[in-house]
């Protein structure tokens, strides 16, 4: 197999190969850190490879601690919680240890040990990052044990709030991580349907972000490198997991996608986040579940993008029926179902459910514009199975 290591600037420090967390303690001194705070989930925090990594710390001279107080779809109590672990063991940085319930529970804590206003005041929305304390935020070095949610090189936190369970996106542009370090050896010990699930949340941020309308070429090109990249190696990560190579490109592909998505996500996203801040849905499931639906919805907008994109692919069906019949294989292909009602979601949710996939941020970048009604419509076309156009 090719040595497949590199070292990045770009859109963060990035440190990339097989076997390289031995170098973590290294990068929080290089952030100045003596007391780092490993944020993870009660899941990871039990597994040997998060104790090595915190005893790598401690033997190189880091008096480091663990907080695992996260859940799925992390929740405000979940930040404060952290916030006063850190404050309560004088910590001086967050190494951000997981997937992105992790990932986005450790920014939100590096964000707000700084701050004195509620974290909903963070919410991305108009200008109001400005209120942050920037000078008050804890340095991160981010190592992402998933490849999905690209979190690790996101700006932005995705917490659930409680009070009208919606799911909210706390944004500084300093919250993307100073220091990302990239193992795929982190990765090899999921398990084959968290790899199928996170793998296609990889694919719908970089299939999102190349549909979504704006001129921005340099987030297209990593979006349709990012999905050649998962058409080649994802079912290859599902059926073998401790192939490293998959396990590699898919860690890439992950980051690639978070990348390009500052470009806009769109309906995939907004029809995902109610489902899963509602009924507790995994996130990319829910999008490997709708993704189709929504392609289908948008096609009148996306042939002639979907034709580039099946070229650099090497689809032999150069055209959108060539991208949609990838996708429906590649989801038959590792294990997703085909529709909501396979996971959970009702019809009767798909009124309740429908307000809040138009008012999520993520609507806005979708390729054709959406009401209410749309979006109670693109529910129903998902949980019945329904493949049609709008
Ligand atoms: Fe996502």
């Amino acid at each position: 197999m090719t040595t497949l290591i590199g070292n990045w600037n770009y859109p963060t420090l990035v440190r990339f190969g097989a076997g390289r967390i031995v170098e973590l303690p290294d990068h929080c001194k290089s952030l100045g850190m003596k007391r780092p705070l490993l944020v993870t989930d009660a899941g990871l925090a039990a597994l040997p490879m998060t104790a090595r990594s915190v005893k790598l710390c401690l033997d190189a001279g880091l008096e480091c601690e663990v907080f695992a107080d996260v859940q799925p779809n992390p929740v405000e109590a979940n930040v404060t919680a952290g916030v006063s672990a850190f404050r309560r063991g004088a910590h001086d940085g967050v190494i951000a240890f997981g997937g992105g319930s992790a990932l986005d529970t450790a920014k939100a804590i590096a964000l707000m040990v700084g701050q004195t206003r509620p974290i909903w005041d963070f919410e991305d929305r108009e200008d109001w990052f400005t209120r942050v304390n920037v000078t008050g935020m804890a340095p991160v070095v981010a190592v992402p044990t998933t490849a999905g949610t690209g979190s690790e090189v996101g700006r932005a936190s995705v917490i659930t709030d409680l009070r009208d369970h919606t799911k909210k996106i706390i944004f500084h542009p300093k919250m993307m991580p100073s220091i990302v370090l990239e193992d795929p050896e982190l990765t090899v010990g999921l398990p084959p349907h968290i790899t199928a699930a996170v793998g296609m949340d990889a694919l719908s941020h970089n299939l999102e972000a190349y549909c979504a309308p704006g001129y921005h070429p340099m987030a297209e090109g990593i979006a349709v490198e990012g999905m050649r990249l998962i058409k080649e190696w994802l079912p290859r990560a599902v059926t073998d997991g401790a192939d490293v190579e998959a396990r590699s490109h898919m860690l890439v592909a992950s980051s690639m996608g978070a990348t390009a998505f500052q470009k806009g996500l769109g309906a995939m996203h907004s029809l995902s986040h109610p489902c899963s801040a509602n009924l507790n849905t995994h996130h990319g499931l829910t999008n490997a579940v709708v993704m189709p639906y929504v392609l289908e919805w948008n096609r009148a907008v996306l042939e002639e993008k979907m034709a580039r994109l099946a070229a650099w692919m090497g689809l032999a069906d150069r055209s959108f029926d060539g991208v949609l019949k990838w996708v429906l294989e590649l989801r038959r292909e590792i294990g997703i179902p085909h529709t909501l009602a396979g996971i959970g979601v009702k019809e009767e949710h798909a009124k309740p459910f429908a307000p809040q996939a138009f008012a999520d941020p993520s609507t806005g970048g979708n390729p054709v514009s959406l009401t209410e009604r749309d979006f109670e419509q693109l529910y129903l076309n998902s949980i019945r199975g329904d493949l049609k156009s709008a």
